[in-house]
């Protein structure tokens, strides 16, 4: 037995590493020789002791504990410590003219409805009337006809439907939307209000321990698709909303701020069967076409 084997304080990222067999599967190996070397620096950056390490075990298990078919307290988790956005940021790297993406978050659980251009997503009818209105683009600014707009959003609230089976309408505030010839889509819904994520499970005891909000500034989230472009998981921000430069989940992004704008306008809304003044917001989206350049059209 070679003593350059036996665990030491010092060489222990290092012999650890050396573990790994050979015939590891490379990424794997990088992956986890990565994690490991990160693990132990770390752990002898804080000088973790026994008590906080049985925490830290305590906790992971809570955490697992918490997981039902309908909650992934693992991912909110990832979400509250910033890790979902930053592979969320490094795997969408926008080039700069196409629209930056943001997290899927739990809740598009149930497929939406398909839906006609223009539409009441409200089924309710309860709070700010808003028309929201956008194009599908590809990089040079040419519409994509036809592309698929999937939107759902809390209510005046702050819940989605399926955290209120009893209250909302099925498939309230979701809907599938496909851009007519020009790319363009409208729809009417109602302004959504900033929410707490779950909080009741060991993530929440982490927020308050760390003298954390729970919120989420109000958003409308979109996902996009169209043929021979990348789809792009994103959420529309309410600019006013509480929250705004603080959220939770590190999900804004200076871009996807709107201006949800008062409009006044009496003939409009009537038109729009909403009641005046009603709010309006338009948004943009760029897809990346799917091997990074212009497709062929
Ligand atoms: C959401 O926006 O739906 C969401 C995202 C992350 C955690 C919880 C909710
Ligand atoms: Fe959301």
């Amino acid at each position: 037995m070679g003593a350059s084997s036996l665990f030491t304080e010092d060489r222990s990222a290092e012999i650890v590493v050396a573990s790994l067999g050979e015939d590891t599967e490379p990424r794997l190996k990088h992956v986890l020789g990565s994690l490991i070397r990160h693990l132990h620096a770390f752990i002898k950056d804080v000088e973790l002791t026994n008590e906080e390490w049985e925490a830290a075990i305590a906790f992971l298990t809570e955490t697992w504990q918490a997981c039902t078919d309908v909650r992934q307290e693992f991912i909110l988790l990832s979400d509250v410590l910033g890790v979902s956005m930053l592979v969320e940021t490094i795997n969408n790297r926008s080039l700069d003219m196409t629209t930056e993406s943001t997290v899927l978050g739990p809740f598009h659980m149930v497929e939406s409805p398909p839906r006609e251009l223009g539409d009441l997503i409200a089924l309710d009818g309860k709070g700010e009337p808003c028309l929201i209105t956008g194009r599908v683009l590809d990089e040079r600014g040419n519409p994509l006809p036809h592309a698929q707009v999937d939107v759902w959003q809390a209510n005046s609230e702050g819940f989605y439907d399926v955290q209120q089976p009893e209250t909302q309408p099925h498939r309230n505030l979701r809907g599938l939307f496909t851009a007519d010839e020009h790319g363009e889509f409208w729809f009417r819904s109602i302004v959504p209000r900033y929410y707490p994520v779950p909080a009741d499970g060991p993530v929440g005891r982490l927020l308050r321990a760390t003298h954390r909000h729970p919120n989420r500034p109000a958003h409308v989230h979109l996902l996009v698709t169209a043929k021979g472009h990348r789809p792009l998981i994103t959420h529309l921000f309410v600019k006013d909303s509480p929250y705004i430069e603080s959220d939770v989940v590190f999900g804004v992004k200076e871009s996807l701020v709107r201006d949800f704008a008062h409009v006044d306008d009496p003939v409009r809304a009537d038109q729009l069967g909403f009641s005046n003044p009603f709010r309006a917001a338009h948004f943009d989206v760029i897809l990346l076409s799917e091997n990074g350049q212009e497709t062929d059209r």
